[in-house]
């Protein structure tokens, strides 16, 4: 049984204007880069430029301004992969309430670190949000109010504004709409409000692979888009996506980290792998049809860490990015004249590793492993192919 019910358009409409003047109106603008790798025109809603960085702010506000003078007393417990909990953290702050957070004990460090800055206390338990929200039920204390993350109606309400403002930034060409969905509250809340307001856009959600549950599919693993790595999914947001979503796609961890590369690159924007799942999807063709479609980038927070690990593994897929090993004979002159070979075809240097020692190696071999910058796949084959008509065995590593 459901525990809440769906809020209605008044409720959303009432939620926006508790948010005036606490939740930005991000903005909505279209994409040439992305439009002409997807094929269709693509706009973008930038609420990874959200206060707290994420959409969070606009649900976990509005449950917080609801508590009463007595529920404000005892103060609120949420459980969160990271961005609710830092959401509820900065609402309690701002009106004067205590708030402890459950996270996951691999949430990222960037989320856990800005939710204690916002004065939270906070528990970390178990993998992933489902343990989080377990330990958190079982923590939670007479009085206390347990603020979910998206099985509540005015969570969900607060969820929908977003809905309301898309319905007024969204251009006329626009048809389809692509959600990330985790819990399902986004898009519960959105399309609540869209497909009363502009019932001829359709939703598309995203999900990772690696936990898709909407898509029916059993949990297989971890996935960088933290924030949408819900296994058990709400009951009410399940109920309410049944007849509201277009369709459910998936995109792996490598199409993600491909997504957040361009986005940075391209877009200038700095989103986590559950903000850049909507720009995987579109730019992976797994959203059907070829009119203008809009990608929400959900959130902004990941860690400085995890962006360096994804920036390289994207630069690496898309051949930017070439780490190669070879041996020559142990001679002087030899090291410089691979990196000549190199230099001839254009290509970056960004790390040289000398091995002669604790390998299998001929006593009078040398290993050499280069890191290098490239321009694309093409220019790789290029390199590749001089260096083996110069006579180097070369493997390719990944
Ligand atoms: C950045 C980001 N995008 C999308 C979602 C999915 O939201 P929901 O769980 O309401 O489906 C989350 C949830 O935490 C999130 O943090």
């Amino acid at each position: 049984m459901a525990t809440a019910t769906a809020p209605t358009l008044a409720e959303i409409q009432e939620a926006r204007e508790r948010l005036d003047g606490v939740a930005r109106a991000t903005p909505v603008y279209p994409s040439e880069t992305l439009g002409r790798l997807s094929g269709r025109p693509v706009w973008l809603k930038a609420e990874n430029l959200q206060r707290t960085g994420s959409f969070k702010i606009r649900g976990a506000y509005n449950r917080i301004s609801h508590l009463t003078d007595t529920e404000r007393g005892a103060g609120v417990v949420t459980a969160s992969a990271g961005n609710h909990g830092q959401a509820v953290a900065w609402a309690a702050r701002e009106a004067g309430v205590r708030a402890t957070v459950f996270m996951p004990e691999d949430a990222p460090t960037a989320k856990i670190e800005a939710t204690r800055s916002y004065g939270a206390e906070v528990v970390l338990a178990g993998h992933g949000f489902d343990d989080a929200v377990a330990a958190a039920r079982e923590r939670v204390e007479a009085g206390e109010t347990f603020v979910h993350a998206f099985e509540d109606t005015v969570v969900l309400a607060g969820q929908g504004t977003l809905g309301l403002e898309l319905a007024e930034q969204l251009v006329p060409e626009i048809e389809t709409l692509v959600v990330p969905i985790g819990g399902g509250g986004l898009a519960a809340g959105i399309a609540l409000a869209l497909k009363e307001l502009r019932p001829e856009i359709g939703i598309v959600g995203v999900q990772a692979a690696a936990c898709a549950p909407f898509a029916g599919r059993a949990p297989a693993g971890n996935t960088i888009a933290d924030g949408i790595a819900v296994k058990t999914p709400g009951e009410l947001t399940r109920a309410l996506l049944a007849d509201r979503l277009d369709d459910v796609v998936t995109v792996t961890d490598a199409e993600i980290a491909g997504a957040i590369l361009l986005v940075s690159e391209r877009c200038k924007l700095t989103v986590e792998g559950a903000g850049a799942a909507s720009v995987a999807a579109l730019l992976a063709g797994k959203v059907e049809g070829s009119g203008a479609a809009c990608a929400l980038l959900s959130g902004g927070n990941i860690d400085a860490s995890s962006l360096i690990e994804v920036l390289r593994h994207g630069l690496t897929r898309a051949g930017r990015y070439l780490v190669i090993r070879t041996r020559v004979d142990d001679r002087p002159g030899n090291l410089a004249l691979l990196l000549a070979r190199v230099a001839e075809e254009r290509a970056n240097v960004l790390e040289v590793d000398h091995h002669r020692e604790g390998m299998d190696l001929p006593v009078t071999g040398t290993e050499i492993e280069l890191t290098l910058a490239m321009r694309d796949e093409e220019h790789c084959a290029e390199l590749l192919a001089r260096l083996d008509d110069e006579g180097y065995s070369v493997e390719r590593l990944q």
